[in-house]
């Protein structure tokens, strides 16, 4: 099993190559190589498998087909601009999302396997006119040009898997938190700051009121899924690759409550609350509630409460 991780330098695809280093095999097969592409040269991920770094930008279609030289059995591709930066700079958002998946399709497809491909689409797909509970089956309505080239990536590799040139799945990922570093420019940046900056003693800002509600996942339970989905069998994939991951629907008091549930009551008392109009529209503007059968039945799965993401993050990403 040789395993390809586009976007492999960055926060889940790092993740991702330590959780398949840590488990050694990926569809009963055990893993033989492991290769992290990126922008830059990712990190190296200390393995009992020849582990290689290399630099790729996806944006270059001749950099991608050197990239797929090597055979790959599964792909997992990550690389991306996030939704702030590809709002902010449309064509830097068209060139890596749009361009750069299908560079990496294209290239796929002129190989002589068929691997199978997990491509990590977003929620964002979804905004507008759209019914609550959003299913899987519900048409995307992306208001963000992020979302609209992730739900143009969803039709590619639905269109690529039918015709046999790879074997896809694109899965919508929930806004994952607790995530681990410093804030950054997404406007969802602060769903995690709050809990990130008091559990590791600083202050926190939270620019929306306690009962404001969202769709989170925890990183750990992410990679977990990422690996399920690429061990589900073709066959049960059914027409439509595309799935919501799994997620929960918690209010910001739900969230800091399990915060002090695990690590008592002093973290809380560092979060200031200060109306952000700017954030609060457009994160008010999000949907939260989620209807995931599809990748349920699959085997994907949720976190069991927001303590687990608390946890997980005091265990995996909390600095010394
Ligand atoms: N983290 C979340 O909350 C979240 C939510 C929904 C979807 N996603 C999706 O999950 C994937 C991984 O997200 P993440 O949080 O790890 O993001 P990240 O920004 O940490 O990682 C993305 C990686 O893509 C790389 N990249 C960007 N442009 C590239 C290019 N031209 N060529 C090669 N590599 C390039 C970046 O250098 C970075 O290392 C992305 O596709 C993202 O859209 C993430």
């Amino acid at each position: 099993m040789n395993i390809l991780i586009i976007g492999g330098g960055g926060f889940l695809g790092q993740k991702l190559a330590h959780r398949l280093e840590a488990a050694g095999q990926l569809r009963n097969s055990e893993i033989t190589g492991l290769t992290l592409a990126d922008i830059t040269a990712p990190g190296a991920v200390a393995a009992p498998f020849a582990v290689k770094t290399i630099a790729c930008d996806i944006t270059d279609p001749a950099a991608v087909s050197g990239l797929l030289t090597a055979r790959f059995d599964t792909i997992f591709l990550l690389a991306a601009v996030v939704s702030s930066h590809a709002e902010a700079e449309f064509e830097v958002g068209m060139q890596v999302n749009l361009h750069g998946v299908l560079n990496v399709l294209e290239a796929a497809r002129l190989t002589e396997t068929v691997p199978v491909l997990v491509f990590t689409s977003s929620l964002a797909v979804f905004g507008g006119e759209v019914p609550d509970p959003i299913r899987d089956w519900t048409i995307p309505n992306p208001q963000t040009s992020y979302g609209t080239q992730k739900a143009i990536g969803e039709l590619l590799v639905n269109d690529y898997s039918r015709r046999g040139f790879v074997d896809g799945r694109a899965l919508r990922l929930p806004t994952i938190s607790v995530r681990p570093g410093r804030p950054n420019r997404a406007a969802s940046s602060f769903m995690s700051s709050i809990i990130r900056e008091p559990l590791n003693g600083e202050e926190a800002v939270c620019p929306v009121d306690p009962d404001f509600a969202h769709y989170y996942l925890s990183p750990r339970m992410c990679v977990q899924n990422l690996i399920r989905g690429a061990e589900v069998a073709a066959a049960d994939l059914g027409q439509n690759r595309t799935m919501t991951m799994p997620g929960r629907t918690l209010t910001i008091r739900q969230m800091i409550d399990a915060m002090t549930a695990v690590a008592g009551p002093n973290a809380a008392q560092l979060i200031r609350f200060e109306d952000n109009p700017a954030i609060r529209n457009i994160v008010t503007g999000w949907r939260f509630a989620y209807d995931p059968a599809k990748a349920l039945a699959l085997g994907l799965q949720a976190d069991n409460s927001f303590e687990d993401n608390v946890r997980y993050y005091l265990e995996d990403d909390r600095p010394a």
